[in-house]
Parts: structure tokens; sequence; C-alpha cells
């Protein structure tokens, strides 16, 4: 599904992609970990479009999106969240989801938010979307909570429903867990899941946790120094020899 070949993308002399291929298959939940300062959210950003790579080829359902600006890749069916989630603080989580879709459908979310009264049809299905979502990721009974006073973990899991109201194919989730406690940190690892066999989507994931890696992921590739060194299930990336040896020796 998504397909990223020889990537390379420099910061002055510091080159942060170094020759970067790696595969995300459909109906998959595949692992991106190294140590900080690894490349990790750098091929995030070059993948959604937000840096310019320097060369390499990107491909997405089988076709080249490298050059494509973040919205045309978003449209395409390939969304992400960021590691500091931006939801409106002062909207409700039901509004926030509401407010995701209508962004979307290109309308201006500003008079989209002074019509709030003027039920469409399509508002109707988006309403309807939300609610499971929100039911999905054990949001529901926070639906009318300001946004701005969610936990941190709460607001991780509102991002991820926000992104998942756009039905994206594949969804680039950078450290969900990071800052979130570990109740909440077991909640959203569920959700991921479910959300994964009601509708098959493929997840792409940043993650530091070996334990969250371990528990959701199919297939873990391994960044140090903006190299791929490794690839492979979860068991075998916690045995591999280099990889121990970057995280001991690493940032
Ligand atoms: N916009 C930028 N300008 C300059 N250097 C950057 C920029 N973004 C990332 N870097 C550098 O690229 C390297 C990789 O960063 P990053 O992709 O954020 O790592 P990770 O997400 O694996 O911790 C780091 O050395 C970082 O300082
Ligand atoms: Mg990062």
């Amino acid at each position: 599904m998504l397909s990223i070949r020889n990537l390379e993308k420099s910061f002055g002399s510091l080159k942060a992609l170094n020759n970067v291929s790696l595969e995300v298959e459909a109906d998959s939940i595949v692992g991106l970990i190294g140590p900080n300062g690894s490349g990790k959210t750098t091929l995030f950003n070059v993948v959604s479009g937000f840096y310019e790579k320097d060369a390499g080829e990107i491909y997405f359902k089988g076709d080249r999106i490298d050059g494509l600006p973040p919205n045309k890749i978003a449209q395409k069916g390939l969304c992400r969240t960021f590691q500091v989630s931006k939801a409106p603080e002062k909207l409700t989580v039901l509004e926030n989801m509401l407010l995701a879709a209508r962004h979307q459908q290109g309308e201006n979310p500003f008079s989209a938010l002074f019509l709030r009264s003027r039920v469409k049809e399509s508002e109707n299905a988006n309403l309807k979307r939300a609610l499971e979502l929100l039911d999905t990721l054990l949001l529901k009974d926070l639906r009318n909570a300001y946004a701005g006073d969610l936990s941190g973990g709460q607001k991780k899991l509102l991002s991820l429903g926000r992104v998942f109201m756009l039905k994206p194919d594949m969804i680039l989730l950078d450290e969900p867990t990071a800052g979130v406690n570990p109740t909440l940190v077991v909640q959203l690892i569920e959700a991921i899941k479910r959300l994964k066999e009601m509708e098959r989507r493929s997840f792409f994931i940043i993650e530091h946790s070996m334990k969250v890696i371990s528990s959701i992921c199919d297939k873990v590739y391994v960044l140090n120094f903006g190299q791929k060194i490794a690839e492979g299930t979860p068991e075998e990336i916690q045995q591999n020899e280099q990889v121990l040896e970057a995280y001991l020796t690493g940032a």
C-alpha cells in the first residue's frame, strides 16, 4: 500500500534520512522505532508531504505521491496525527470530531461553526460516524466535555478519532503513547486494534515502547542515524544485535 524507495533527506550537512526503503502492506500495523534523532519524524514529515525529499520515490496505492502537497496526500487516504495533538480546546469532543469531517469536505470551518444549528444530510452521517468512533475510543461519555479539559491521553484518543473521521486508508501515528498514563495506553492500544478490525485500515506507528510495538505490530523497521538497520517481526527485532547496540550506544 505504501512503498518508500531510496529516500534521502538532509538538513544542511546532516543526513536525516539516508537511502531508506520500506513497505507497509494493506491491512497491517507496522512499527517504526529507533533512538532519538534517528529520523523517524522526518520520515513521516516527508511521506505526508510536509517536507520535500532530496531523492527517492514514494508510492501510495500505486501512485507516486512524493512532491504532492499535504492536503492532496491526505485526500488520497494517507493521513497522520502529530506528536503534539492540537484539537481546538474551546470546542467539545463531539464538535471536534464533526469539525474534522467538515474540514475534509473543503468547507470553511469557521462559517461551519456559526451555522452549528443548520443540519445537513452529510452532517447526520458524520454525527453517526462520530458517535460510533467515540464509542470505540471509549470517549462517548465525554462527548460534551471541552477538548481542553481532557487529559493528555484522552487528547491522543481524540486525535485518533478526528483522523478516523476522514476514513483514511492508512494512518501515520507519531508516538501515540508518549506522555500517556499506563491505563490509557492500554485503552489506546485496544482502540487501535478495534479500529483496524472494524475498518481494515493500515497503521504506520512511531513508538518508543517495545511493549506497545510487540502487542500490536505485524512488522517493525528500525532506523539509526537516518539509516534502516533492521526489519522483522517484533520478536526478531528484540533479539537483533545491531538494534540492541544502537539503543545502548545511541542517544
Ligand atoms: N526541520 C529541521 N531542521 C533541521 N534539522 C532537523 C529538522 N527536523 C529534524 N531535524 C534533525 O534531523 C534529525 C532527525 O530528527 P527526527 O526525524 O525528529 O528524529 P526522531 O523523530 O527519530 O527523534 C535530528 O538530528 C534533528 O535534529
Ligand atoms: Mg520524533
